[in-house]
């Protein structure tokens, strides 16, 4: 059994950076989404929102996440903060393998990203208030997509790589029973 595993959760709560340590932890290829696309496009995903506008955008994720999930195989995939908008996605995502929601509160997320001009969302002032909307919209759809919530508050990275290995290794040997019992 390989582990396929998919990590979603606001912009800022860690996504790139645990998926790149926990892939590494676990033996498999790691799959930034956005990094993807920045590579498909050219240009970096903010250049391509200013010109093509967010529902372009919302085209070109759901078409590379749909690739990448058809390719077989072990891997850790990090998604964009608003890969979970589309209920298509949210099914793809599901039907991938074990998804974590990495869940942090917009004041968090605020304090961590308040230098970052990359994420174009986040852009034109008062952050705070922009990262309240994206949670308020987005928090139950990351739930419903997810299999496990890991809280990131408190805890290093390494402590969040720990748990959310062992929740990987039981997630392979439930699965692994369920299909002996079918
Ligand atoms: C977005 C989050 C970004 C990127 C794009 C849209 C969003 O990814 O996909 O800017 O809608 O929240 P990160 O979550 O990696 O910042």
């Amino acid at each position: 059994m390989q582990i396929r595993c998919a990590l979603v959760g606001m912009p800022g709560s860690g996504k790139s950076t645990l998926g790149r340590q926990l892939a590494q932890h676990s033996g498999v290829p790691f799959i930034d989404l956005d990094q993807r696309l920045e590579q498909t496009l050219g240009c970096s995903i903010r250049s391509y929102f200013e010109v093509a506008g967010e529902a372009c955008f919302r085209d070109l994720e759901a078409q590379a996440l749909a690739d990448v999930a058809q390719q077989p195989g072990g891997m850790l995939l990090s998604t964009g903060g608003g890969a979970v908008l589309r209920a298509d996605n949210r099914d793809v995502l599901r039907r991938f393998g074990s998804v974590f929601y990495l869940h942090a509160l917009p004041e968090e997320i605020c304090r961590r990203v308040q230098h970052d001009r990359t994420r174009p969302l986040l852009q034109g002032g008062n952050p705070l208030k922009r990262l309240r909307a994206l949670y308020a919209q987005r928090d139950g759809l990351y739930r419903e997509t997810a299999r496990h919530v890991i809280e990131t508050g408190r805890s290093s990275v390494r402590t969040l790589v720990g748990m959310a290995a062992l929740q990987l290794e039981q997630d392979l040997a439930a699965d692994a029973a369920q299909r002996a019992a079918e």
